[in-house]
């Protein structure tokens, strides 16, 4: 039976960078999910009869929120919806399955590397028929719709049960409850040597893989494990908690620091990883040597084609603004394309669908490619085990020999997080009228070659993104970029990225902060920060 309930709007429905995040308690408002889920649907059009597929990274509330997805879902006349056994599934599976299925689109339970529990947060994410993320003119439909909204229609009956395979009807909608890994490892499969990984691990190479009590869990326990025969034991923290086992899921070297204390012992395995909540992000630790998220960027892509599914070649690499610019040279000695994009994985989604890029990633511990049109945590260590496997080198000596031939991009990030939110607007909006008359300008040994206000101009379907990050770029070829968190759920996090060019190897070999002192202390100064944040220091950097 539908029923047509009313309901006023929430004003603190605009999704970020990536869906709706809050914390729990505020989904929890009466109606507040609803709301949402039938904003998404009123901001659709022609799915009628059509597949919506729905998970999450199996985080507090995930169970709930499916229950009610499935039942707007029906009252709105979706004809199936296919559904993740338990509600589990990683962000790129959701992908992976709206592009096998060809369904319409999907709904991504997950508020990614954010901490879980009932005091944790929570995400709701609309992704639309190519796999990816609903770009911004679909979620500022949505936003829009959830100012107006005056009633929702759900289907009264009881709650599906999402823990056995097989199928129901929920209304007029079948519900489909599948195998969370399955769709997803048959294309791991399609890209990878699955032989020759395997071979590898017979001979001895050893991994841990730190799932941290998230999603990717199952997934890395049957292909790691299962399939590829990793060692068992090799998967740490494999099953997905509702709280993560109260961790933060955020696989970076603050909150999996124990795994990079691990490589860096004398006990290290040959390769350490890990993924966070959703399985979208990666962590690539090898012997002795952490590799950063825009350096495993510009290794894949220069070391693709060793795997099956990229063995033609890759077509163009794209990277977010702030990642470093490492793959724009291997991407110039490929001789193919490379595009910079804004923040967000959304931006890659034409490139992609167009076929202007293959690889895509991004500072923020996301690389993935054009088989999905999400990052892909797990697709990441596939590719850097099927690259050592082909290679049978260290990962340290990939990294070393890439640096050799390429330079070296140092590189890093500087945090403030949860700041004043009006302090941290002011910091940029004076740091951007600022912008004209630093140009030109010199502090000691730093000339300032450009200074602007990053924006995109999206080669395929014309859009414009202004306001995506303020870059000071010097005439050495190092920049700093400045940019505000658009994924926090606290006040304001100001991110400020840091990076300098080395070509000559003699110097490639220095810590990363000491080769940025510099530049560090010149991005306090040039945009006050201290006085902005009243933070004297950052609170993470990676
Ligand atoms: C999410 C998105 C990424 C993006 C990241 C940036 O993880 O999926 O594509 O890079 O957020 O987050 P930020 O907090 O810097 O806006
Ligand atoms: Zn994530």
């Amino acid at each position: 039976m539908i029923k047509e309930i009313a309901t006023t709007p929430y004003a603190d429905q605009r999704p970020g960078t990536s869906g709706l995040r809050k914390k729990v308690p505020v989904f929890q408002q009466r109606h507040y999910v609803e709301n949402f889920v039938q904003s998404i649907f009123d901001s659709l059009d022609g799915f009628a009869g059509q597949t919506l597929v729905v998970g999450g990274d199996g985080r507090y509330y995930n169970r709930e929120a499916i229950q009610t997805i499935l039942k707007i879902a029906s009252a709105n006349g979706f004809g199936r919806a296919v559904v993740g056994k338990g509600g589990i599934l990683s962000t790129p599976a959701v992908s992976a399955l709206i592009r096998s299925l060809k369904a319409f689109g999907g709904v991504v339970l997950s508020a990614s590397h954010n901490p879980g529990g009932p005091d944790g947060d929570f995400g709701v994410k609309y992704n639309v028929a190519n796999g990816g993320p609903a770009p911004e003119k679909v979620t500022e439909a949505i936003y829009q719709r959830t100012k107006t909204i005056t009633s929702f229609k759900i289907v009264e009956a009881a709650d599906v049960d999402i823990d056995t395979f097989g199928a129901t009807q929920l209304g007029d909608m079948r519900v489909e409850i599948v195998d969370s890994v399955e769709n997803y490892a048959a294309l791991m499969q399609t890209l990878f040597d699955f032989d020759r990984i395997r071979d590898a691990f017979r001979s001895g190479f050893a991994m841990r893989f730190d799932a941290m009590s998230a999603v990717t869990g199952p997934y890395a326990h049957a292909i790691l494990e299962g399939m590829l025969g990793a060692a068992p034991g090799s998967v740490l923290n494999g099953a997905p908690l509702p709280d993560f086992g109260g961790h933060h899921p955020d696989p970076n070297l603050v909150h999996a620091k124990h795994l990079y204390d691990l490589a860096m012992s004398p006990a290290a395995p040959d390769l350490c990883a890990a993924s966070d909540g959703d399985g979208d992000r990666n962590l690539i630790i090898g012997r002795g040597r952490f590799v950063t998220p825009s350096d495993s960027l510009a290794i894949l892509a220069a070391n693709a084609h060793l795997a099956p599914g990229y063995r033609s070649g890759i077509a163009g690499v794209a990277r977010s603004m702030p990642t470093s610019g490492a793959a724009d040279r291997v991407a110039e000695k490929l001789g193919v394309a490379l595009y910079e994009t804004p923040t967000g994985w959304k931006f890659f989604g034409n490139l992609l669908d167009a076929g202007l890029v293959t690889i895509c990633g991004e500072e923020s511990a996301g690389t993935g490619s054009n088989h999905v049109r999400e990052k892909d945590g797990l697709w990441a260590v596939l590719l850097w085990l099927d690259i050592l496997a082909a290679r049978k080198q260290s990962v340290d000596a990939i990294v070393r020999d890439h640096w050799a031939t390429y330079g070296r991009n140092y590189y890093s990030r500087h945090d403030y997080e949860e700041v004043d939110s009006d302090g941290a607007h002011a910091l940029i909006k004076t740091l951007r009228d600022r912008l004209p008359a630093l140009k030109g300008r010199s502090f000691g040994a730093l000339h300032v070659k450009e200074a602007d206000d990053f924006a995109y101009h999206d080669p395929v379907d014309g859009s414009d993104s202004l306001n995506q990050g303020l870059r000071v770029m010097f005439e050495d070829g190092a920049r700093i970029v400045y940019r505000l968190s658009g994924t926090g759920t606290a006040g304001a996090t100001l991110r400020v990225y840091i990076e300098r060019y080395e070509a000559d190897p003699a110097k490639q070999f220095g810590e990363t902060q000491q080769a940025l002192a510099d530049l560090i202390a010149l991005s306090r100064e040039i945009a006050e920060i201290e006085r902005f944040t009243k933070r004297r220091a950052p609170s993470v950097i990676t």
